[in-house]
């Protein structure tokens, strides 16, 4: 593609033409006729259908074109080569799909496009925010004075938390980062499991642990960590616990690590962050808050409305018992930001509430807005009636699976299913034939040194009838590989 300067006029902001208006009613219509398609056809893209990005590459900075076509040409071809995440058969990742007024609102906050940094850049953002967080800590039954951030996801959100956890444990011990930087400082130790997410480990390492440092505690058959396994270290320490084994979905014991935690440090001591990226979602379900058992005992939570709660991406969401933790680290200043961003250990008030100094970015999307809106609409019943039922889904997967001579290497914990064919190669095949296939879509992991498909149920659009039939595609699939 040509990068040289455009030798024809451009088609852009100050061609009259162009009317916004109308623009947007086009796309949110090409948008409408994929949202009705979505269900159809084939859930990962065939080659044939990829070859329509083809067509992207002869576009060219030298040659802009009319604003019509480039919304018509790019809903042609995003139609034909978009995976179908949202259409109730992918099970890949730990996606989750789209909840339709979390997806209408993200289109209003599209067309707002307000800068949700402070409350003078929109007091209607800020009023959103603050509601939206208050709800999720109560929907999660967290402490009532817990404040929720709203971030890019979940890797962000492990990122912040244990950024405040090395600072407010420090500040404890009258150190402070600010001020002293790291060189120098007490050390703080780490604990977490061998099973906790990659995005902990970079969390860690990008605040200052290498992974010689971490004491990485052994798991159970479930990928839970062991409590009896956890070192004696001295204070201050930070504990990673995590809500949902990324293979298993099993929830580490936090009731446990807490009381552990009591026992051995006074309080400003220790920290106990819980990663919940999809799996914290059970404490807000009365059926599955049995794995949550503790959930509250924690300093600093993260998690993601764009996996389970179904929001369109990006949106995570860190939560902190303190508020002032989260300002303490995160804050910034500047002679034209208002008000005093002073990192003042007063105490937190909802005053303090501007979402640049409770995370790492300043200018930020609306992420509130679809999550309110959502929530508006499902009310605690109706998210953990989502929640339930994609457990129900995960379980019944399984055992049409193990009905079929599958076998599952662990009981599926929320909504996370392990399958395992024969040999690992025949494992491997297995899933690259669903895959190719198109009538649903699963990864594959590796589970206690053997491979495993992994099936993640978190699309809100997931019925009983896609779990029947991708459970006889997953089946005929496996005829087909071994003959
Ligand atoms: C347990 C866990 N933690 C963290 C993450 C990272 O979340 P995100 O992709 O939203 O950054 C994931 C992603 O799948 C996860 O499963």
């Amino acid at each position: 593609m040509s990068t040289a300067a455009a030798d024809s006029p451009g088609h852009g902001a100050d061609d009259r033409s162009v009317s916004k208006v109308d623009l947007f009613s086009q796309a949110a219509a090409r948008a409408g006729s994929y949202i009705s398609q979505e269900r159809v056809g084939r859930v990962f893209p065939s080659r044939e259908s990829l070859q329509a990005l083809n067509a992207l590459t002869d576009w060219s900075l030298a040659h802009p074109l009319p604003a019509e076509e480039v919304v018509d040409r790019l809903a042609d071809i995003g139609a034909a080569s978009a995976v179908r995440s949202t259409g109730g058969r992918y099970f890949g990742f730990v996606t989750g799909g789209t909840e339709p007024t979390a997806l209408a609102a993200s289109l209003l906050s599209l067309a707002w496009d307000q800068n949700g940094a402070l409350p003078a850049m929109s007091p209607m953002v800020s009023t959103i925010d603050t509601l939206a967080a208050r709800w999720i800590v109560e929907l999660l039954g967290l402490p009532t004075q817990a404040v929720a951030s709203f971030c890019g996801g979940a890797s962000v959100a492990n990122l912040i938390a244990v950024v405040a956890a090395r600072d407010s444990l420090l500040a404890a011990r009258g150190w402070s980062v600010a001020e002293s930087g790291l060189r120098g400082a007490p050390t703080v130790h780490v604990i977490t499991s061998r099973e906790s997410h990659s995005s902990v480990g970079k969390a860690l390492r990008i605040a200052g642990w290498g992974s010689a440092e971490i004491h990485q505690v052994d798991t159970d058959e479930l990928g839970r960590l062991r409590v009896d396994d956890m070192p004696n270290v001295t204070g201050p320490v930070v504990i990673v616990a995590q809500m949902g084994n990324v293979n298993t979905g099993h929830c580490d014991p936090i009731n446990e690590i807490a009381d552990w935690a009591d026992a051995r440090f006074s309080a400003g001591n220790y920290w106990i962050h819980i990663d919940g990226a999809f799996g914290l979602w059970a404490a807000a379900s009365p059926r599955q808050r049995h794995h949550a058992v503790g959930v509250d005992r924690a300093h600093s939570w993260a998690t993601d409305a764009h996996k389970w709660l179904n929001t369109p991406y990006d949106c995570g969401v860190v939560i902190a018992r303190d508020g002032m933790d989260l300002r303490r680290a995160m804050s910034a200043t500047a002679a034209y930001l208002p008000g005093d961003s002073a990192t003042a250990d007063a105490g937190w008030s909802d005053e303090l509430r501007e979402p640049m100094h409770l995370g790492l970015q300043m200018s930020q999307a609306a992420r509130s807005i679809p999550v309110f809106a959502e929530l508006a609409v499902l009310g605690s019943n109706g998210v953990a009636e989502l929640v339930d039922r994609c457990c129900r889904h995960a379980e019944r997967l399984a055992s049409l699976l193990a009905e079929g001579g599958v076998d599952i290497p662990a009981p599926p914990g929320l909504n996370q299913t392990l399958a395992r064919f024969d040999s690992d190669t025949t494992t491997d095949a297995v899933v690259n034939a669903i895959q190719d296939g198109g009538r649903c879509w699963a990864g594959a992991t590796t589970w206690n040194g053997r491979r495993a498909m992994r099936l993640s149920v978190c699309d809100v659009s997931t019925t009983a009838d896609d779990i029947e039939t991708s459970a006889q595609a997953i089946l005929a699939a496996w005829d087909s590989v071994t003959g």
